[in-house]
């Protein structure tokens, strides 16, 4: 269970209530300018294909971030998730590929303008398969809150006992949600200056390398003070803090500011019930500033979630509508996903490249990979979103009874018509 379990979500099927709240419990429109630049998420793709996808789409198409799957060493496994299991933070040897071939990537693809945004985990480490020994992307061997960078005294523990820990059961408490293990992993003690210490080491690691740009794992389940301790002195140009609330959670996403953005599920839960139900009225209330928000449709996390709270590319040409609008509308800084086809809950990422020694390419709906990223309109509205950046949202109509959205930025205009899909 617990190890089949991602590291980074929560039932959602109890926060519909919560939902309702995000949708009309704000009249007042939420926007901002736009002048922050659109991201993609290369969900497990491999450094090589990654500094390829730079200077042969992203760069073209105006996107300015790519965020990569956590580089740090991690559980050998098969499964999408042991990429959230970190074993150390020393070797940067994962699926991706090695240290030499990120510091490729870093540079290729900055040489054309894309900034790699690193996937951190810092909140916990692996879990052994049933008490016993695990082993690490580049071969470091781990036990039972042991590793070779941190001793049992390094995680959260009961008290009296290093042995093991209380686990993540009550959102209400903050206490509990901060200092258990979530999932069964174990709770980095990240209050500690030791820890505090090496995670700052490996930032400084990431920054050696030329990555200026971070997004934090289950931010929620640190305190944005102990985020603050490790990463107070990293010279970052980005940061986005992944924050899933859960029903009466006291956690307020606003705490995290202090280090940065934050990347709310909530945007991609009100996208989902709008489109899906084709109540598009909606959509302008959002009660968050823009300029602290990254936002997106979906996920790694979210596109696995039983029941689906948000649209995947298995939604067709209501994705691609909720993205365009993502793309168009004046809120957020967008962050497209990218995935890989799948059936199963674990599965892990297609063992073909993306890129073909040919130059063929293995994306769409029936190949391994997705390459949602790619849809031909969102680069139209990338570049719509580069010509509007000055301007605010004007002659709001909401026609079909809420099927179809239109609006104008400046000299650009925008009708969505979800009637039909
Ligand atoms: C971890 O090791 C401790 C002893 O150090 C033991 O009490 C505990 O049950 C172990 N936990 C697991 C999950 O194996
Ligand atoms: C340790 O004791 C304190 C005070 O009773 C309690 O709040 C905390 O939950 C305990 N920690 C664990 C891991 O059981
Ligand atoms: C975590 O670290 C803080 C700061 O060093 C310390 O006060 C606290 O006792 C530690 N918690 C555990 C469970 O060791
Ligand atoms: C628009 O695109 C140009 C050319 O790629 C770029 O220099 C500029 O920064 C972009 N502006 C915005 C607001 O995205």
């Amino acid at each position: 269970m617990r190890r089949s379990t991602p590291a980074c979500t929560y039932d959602r099927s109890a926060c519909i209530p919560f939902l309702g709240l995000l949708l009309l419990g704000q009249q007042a429109v939420a926007q901002g300018t736009s002048a922050t630049g659109v991201l993609v998420q290369l969900f497990e793709w491999s450094y090589s294909d990654i500094a390829l996808e730079c200077e042969t789409y992203l760069a073209q198409a105006g996107i300015v971030g790519v965020q990569i799957s956590p580089p740090q060493e991690a559980i050998e496994d098969p499964a999408w998730w042991s990429r959230y299991q970190p074993v150390g933070f020393t070797k940067l040897v994962s699926r991706s590929g090695d240290q030499a071939a990120l510091l490729d990537t870093v540079r290729r693809c900055q040489a054309v303008g894309v900034q790699v945004i690193a996937d951190v985990v810092a909140n916990h480490m692996a879990a052994p398969p049933a008490g016993g020994t695990g082993t690490g992307t580049a071969g470091t061997t781990f036990q039972n809150r042991t590793f070779a960078d941190f001793a049992p005294t390094d995680f959260h523990h009961w008290n009296g006992s290093t042995a093991g820990n209380c686990g993540v059961d009550n959102f209400a408490d903050r206490v509990n949600v901060q200092t258990c293990d979530f999932n069964g992993l174990p709770d980095l003690n990240t209050t500690s200056s030791v820890v505090q210490s090496k995670l700052s080491q490996y930032i400084g690691l990431l920054h050696s390398l030329g990555i200026t740009a971070f997004r934090l794992d289950s931010a929620l389940l640190m305190s944005a003070s102990d985020i603050q301790g490790f990463m107070g002195t990293a010279e970052a140009s980005l940061v986005y803090q992944e924050i899933t609330l859960p029903p009466r959670c006291t956690i307020a996403p606003q705490e995290y500011l202090i280090n940065g953005k934050i990347v709310l599920q909530d945007y991609a839960y009100s996208m989902f019930t709008a489109f899906k139900s084709g109540q598009l009225q909606g959509l302008q209330a959002q009660p968050y500033a823009s300029d602290k928000l990254i936002v997106n449709i979906d996920s790694h996390d979210l596109q696995r979630q039983s029941p689906l709270t948000s649209l995947t590319y298995t939604d067709g040409k209501l994705y691609e509508l909720a993205n365009i609008f993502m793309l168009a509308y004046p809120y957020g800084q967008p962050l497209l996903m990218s995935s890989y086809s799948f059936s199963a809950f674990n599965q892990g990422p297609p063992s073909v490249p993306v890129h073909g020694a040919d130059g063929s390419l293995s994306c769409g709906t029936d190949q391994p990979w997705v390459c949602e990223h790619r849809t031909p309109s969102y680069k139209v509205m990338i570049n719509f979103r580069n010509h509007t950046s000055q301007a605010l949202v004007t002659d709001w109509q909401i026609l079909m009874g809420g099927a179809m959205v239109a609006f104008s930025r400046g000299s650009g205009f925008v009708a969505i018509n979800t009637a039909g899909i």
